[in-house]
């Protein structure tokens, strides 16, 4: 059975022809209802059961190169069809070009960066690659550090130590290398955790993180900074701030919104407490400020961090984390008017 599919990859690869009477032929005859191909796949119930997995892939194969002969086929039959033809038909109406659309993670991260934008920061980009020490050390976590295992992390490389980011803090460590005060910026980019991947989870989403260094910056500053933003992107100013803890920042809060109970989702997505959490925050700690060469005594500032992901499905209400990257153009279909 399996050297009669073979024989018929051979005819397939050998089948030359510009007409397209003779494709058509050639595509009903392997493609057809009662061609080849369908018939291979009616025996296939009849294969000995330790032959159908070559059995399986002789069927694809040959359905593969037939598909292939065809799309080759009829490029080349038109362009004979052009050759020939003095005159284009200029009445035929033209083929469809369907035009792509943004997809919703692109849309709600520029819509987070205009906002910042708005109120004085800048953008800046890192490496995916990062070393411990820009992920890690510099960050006020130690080798050793219990908070490391906060993000599970996908390591690369002991020496030289290379590593996937986990957050895009690295960028902000980075930048403060680089730049003396007053900073203000925003890092948007890629992280990875290892983390199994579900509805809820996946091994690596997109994140944001903000900045701001200066003399006197204070926790209201990050409040009303913070007021500002839910404003505007949620249409929601009634916050309030958890106390938390992370290693880079002192002291450190979790960002809520009021989200409130008006809808059934809404009860669903806050779990009927009307509240949900957005982000993390907090003042720079001074040991990340002196890692970056800066005076704590002379400047404070407060940072900042959110999931793109976390965002992008409480606006759209998207109920699964993994639609996001299927690419299934009916589901990016839908955003072709939000820019
Ligand atoms: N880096 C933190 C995270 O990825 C978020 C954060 C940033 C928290 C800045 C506080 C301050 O979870």
């Amino acid at each position: 059975m399996i050297s009669e599919i073979e024989k018929k990859i051979k005819e397939v690869s050998f089948f030359k022809s510009k007409d397209p009477k003779e494709i058509e032929k050639f595509r009903l005859k392997f493609l057809g209802k009662k061609g080849h191909i369908s018939y291979f796949f009616s025996e296939f119930k009849k294969v000995k059961e330790s032959d159908k997995k070559a059995y399986g892939l002789a069927i694809n194969e040959l359905k593969k190169i037939t598909l292939a002969k065809l799309e080759e086929s009829k490029i080349k039959g038109i362009s004979k069809e052009k050759n020939n033809s003095k005159f284009e038909d200029l009445t035929r109406p033209s083929s469809i070009l369907e035009l792509g659309s943004r997809h919703p993670i692109s849309i709600i991260r520029d819509k987070i960066i205009d906002i910042f934008y708005k109120i004085g920061f800048n953008i800046s980009e890192g490496p995916e690659i990062e070393d411990d020490w820009h992920n890690f050390t510099a960050l006020n976590l130690p080798e050793h550090h219990p908070a490391r295992d906060m993000q599970d992390t996908f390591f690369i490389n002991k020496d030289p130590d290379l590593l996937l980011r986990t957050h895009t803090s690295s960028v902000q460590i980075r930048h403060m290398e680089n730049n003396k005060p007053p900073i203000r910026t925003i890092s948007p980019g890629r992280v990875y955790r290892n983390e199994d991947i579900s509805a809820r989870s996946n091994c690596f989403f997109h994140q944001i993180e903000g900045l701001y260094i200066d003399k006197n910056v204070s926790f209201s500053d990050l409040k009303q900074t913070l007021i500002f933003f839910t404003k505007e992107l949620f249409g929601k100013s009634k916050i309030r701030l958890r106390p938390s803890y992370f290693p880079f920042t002192e002291p450190s809060a979790e960002l809520d919104i009021y989200w409130g109970l008006n809808t059934e989702t809404d009860y669903r997505i806050t779990k009927g407490t009307g509240w949900l959490e957005i982000m993390g925050c907090g003042m720079v700690d001074p040991n990340v400020l002196e890692n970056c060469k800066i005076d704590s005594n002379e400047f404070s500032g407060f940072a900042f961090g959110m999931g793109i992901e976390r965002i992008t499905m409480l606006l759209y209400q998207i109920e699964d984390i993994r639609i996001l990257y299927e690419n299934d153009t009916r589901f990016l279909r839908q955003f072709k008017n939000s820019i």
